[in-house]
């Protein structure tokens, strides 16, 4: 009840503190259930498209960096007493910073439209009560920036004249998709398939740590090797594909069982199934394939939290022990189930960008646990080069260090070309700044809750503030000011640092089973991070390190966002980002096992 009374004590506050902007958000009623609603309010304006006479309107196109569609921000708390919430004149804004830049539109017609993402109350060990996004993902969706989380509460996209008032109204809810989820196998919600298994755990490490406060449900989708019900006695390695939230087993290209009835050499959608379906002819044929010799267990897990869409599967102060959960309770299980061999030198990583971050960094932090790695296109395995700041060096993150000049630090450049068919040619065109990604997500979210990248980043490598709950901030969302404290602890993440600081212990670890890829271009700099891993590895232990570096290019024009190593068609092209992501397990595991093979303890049990 107090904190009721303090609350709207605080609404009443910001009301008169605001200058009008006009803009008044509704509930409706029949969205507010048994009490409060709480959470972000995001007004996105567009110019007027006419597919968005449909309900899917301008909020659904803003989930790349690359848009550049207007949206505003604030959290509101909407009760039976209190069912409008007028858009602050200092809610932040992006592209412009501030609602009265409107002013500087042409004016005309615009397409509106108003989501509440919702926040819950969270309880972690030594915080306070900290209000956080119900979730960052659909469950029948991927990387919740793209689809919107189930629980979702929005309007309709109305027309609106500039200049006029606007009222915008939020009556639509989006439905818990779980019942339509693909689920791990592509048939349904925990339906399994022969091949693929789905493993799901209530985490003790995660219930403890949110103190049930949050969903400590962990996921892992397995795929089950060639051979194992034939083979009752016999146990089996295991792979981990580090990746973006799938409700399917993706472990970088789809396992499907049926022909595609398609035959359309440019239309992504077609090949990606044509290759799904190899993976499955591939996997389940008794010899003349590449995987005949690499009869293991194939997973994928699923981990999203409250900041993002994925954990990053370590131990973060925000976060929580993610790291811990999924080694000792997660993998043992799926392990237990599916006759793993259970042992260190039988597992291995692999998976490009955060999964590429996830595979080096286990391989690193949790050595006992695997014994080969490739770590594609991976989120900054440096901070001498996060993306392309200095963290260490520079003083702010948003510009190059100078005296009088201010050189904006770029953020993603070219595009992804990840579903292209054809490479994409890397001139270098800035399609964002970091600082302009970053001034995106404060409008999303304030406090690091946008679910978006950066503030995903800042929610695994930063301490938390133990007055707020919030992770603190390495650099200013506003400023882009570098905080040193907070990037000095940062540095138990900085990947190259731990490993040139425990090198007596890793360095046999690592060698020739530690592999990183990345494109000569990559859209989003994670080259740079991979090249400074490389730069300090041969500075503090000379060239003889045994690590890999592949980076790529054709034609010598570099790749972009996520090169995962070099495959070549029957010409001897170089193949394009875009089908080597679909053939991971089919290129990579045969190699990991070769190199399980050559490294097996004495007794290891070789079956
Ligand atoms: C969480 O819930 C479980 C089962 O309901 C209970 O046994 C446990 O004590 C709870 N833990 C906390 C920290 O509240
Ligand atoms: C394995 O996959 C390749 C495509 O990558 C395909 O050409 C070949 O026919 C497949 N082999 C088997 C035995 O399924």
């Amino acid at each position: 009840m107090m904190i009721f009374i303090v609350f709207a004590a605080l609404l009443s506050f910001v009301h008169t503190a605001s200058a009008s902007t006009g803009v008044t958000v509704m509930l409706s009623e029949s969205m507010l259930g048994d009490g409060e609603v709480h959470g972000r309010v995001r007004v996105y304006f567009s110019k007027i498209k006419p597919e968005y006479a449909d309900s899917k309107g301008p909020m659904y196109e803003n989930g790349d960096e690359q848009d550049t569609n207007q949206v505003f921000g604030f959290d509101a708390r909407f009760s039976s007493s209190s069912l409008s919430s007028e858009l602050p004149e200092e809610a932040y804004g992006y592209p412009l910073a501030r609602f009265a830049d409107l002013n500087d539109l042409p004016a005309q017609s615009y397409n509106v439209q108003v989501e509440l993402a919702r926040f819950k109350e969270v309880h972690r060990e030594g915080l306070p009560p900290t209000f956080l996004p119900d979730s960052c993902v659909s469950k029948d969706g991927s990387n919740g920036a793209y689809e919107k989380p189930d629980g979702t509460i929005y309007s309709k996209p109305v027309v609106w004249q500039f200049g006029t008032p606007l009222s915008l109204t939020l009556t639509e809810v989006i439905p818990d998709s779980t019942p339509s989820s693909r689920g791990c196998a592509g048939l349904g919600d925990g339906v399994d398939s022969a091949w693929i298994k789905t493993v799901r755990i209530q985490s003790s490490a995660l219930s403890k740590f949110y103190k049930n406060s949050t969903d400590p449900t962990l996921e892992a989708c397995v795929l089950l090797p060639y051979g194992f019900d034939d083979h009752p006695d016999a146990k089996y390695p295991l792979v981990l594909a580090n990746g973006h939230y799938n409700p399917t087993f993706n472990p970088g290209g789809q396992f499907i069982e049926t022909k595609p009835d398609c035959n359309d050499p440019d239309d992504y959608a077609c090949v990606s199934a044509w290759y799904g379906y190899y993976l499955y002819t591939n996997w389940t044929a008794s010899s003349s394939t590449p995987l005949e010799n690499a009869r293991v267990l194939v997973v994928t897990i699923n981990h999203p939290t409250s900041f993002f869409d994925d954990s990053y599967a370590v131990d973060s102060e925000a976060m929580g022990p993610y790291g811990t959960a999924i080694m000792t309770e997660l993998i043992p299980e799926v392990e237990r189930r599916y006759r793993g061999l259970g042992e260190g030198w039988a597992r291995g990583l692999m998976g490009g960008s955060t999964g590429g971050w996830e595979s080096a960094a286990h391989m690193i932090l949790y050595p006992d646990m695997f014994s080969y790695s490739l770590a594609a296109c991976p989120d900054s395995v440096t901070f001498s080069r996060h993306t392309s700041v200095n963290m260490y060096e520079q003083d702010n993150a948003y510009y190059y260090n100078s005296d009088f000049k201010k050189t904006p630090t770029p953020g993603y450049r070219d595009g992804y070309s990840g579903q292209s068919i054809d490479y994409v040619f890397p001139a270098g065109d800035i399609i964002s700044t970091f600082r302009e990604m970053n001034l995106r997500e404060l409008a999303l979210g304030e406090n690091g809750l946008s679910c978006g990248q950066c503030d995903a980043w800042e929610a695994v490598w930063s301490p938390v503030d133990e007055a707020t709950g919030y992770a603190k901030r390495a650099y200013d969302k506003e400023t882009g000011i570098i905080d040193k404290d907070v990037v000095e602890y940062w540095k138990k993440f900085d990947l190259a640092r731990v490993l040139v600081d425990n090198w007596d212990e890793l360095k046999d670890h690592v060698a020739g089973k530690l592999h990183f890829a990345a494109g000569g271009s990559d859209s989003f700099y994670l080259n740079n991070g991979v090249y400074d891993f490389q730069q300090l590895l041969e500075k503090s232990v000379g060239k003889d390190h045994g690590v890999t570096f592949t980076y790529g290019a054709h034609d010598g024009l570099g790749m972009q966002h996520c090169f995962r190593g070099y495959e070549y068609d029957a010409d001897g092209k170089v193949l394009p980002n875009s089908i080597t992501r679909l053939t991971y397990v089919q290129d990579v595991i045969p190699k990991m096992v070769e190199s399980w093979v050559a490294n097996a303890p004495v007794n290891a049990d070789m079956r």
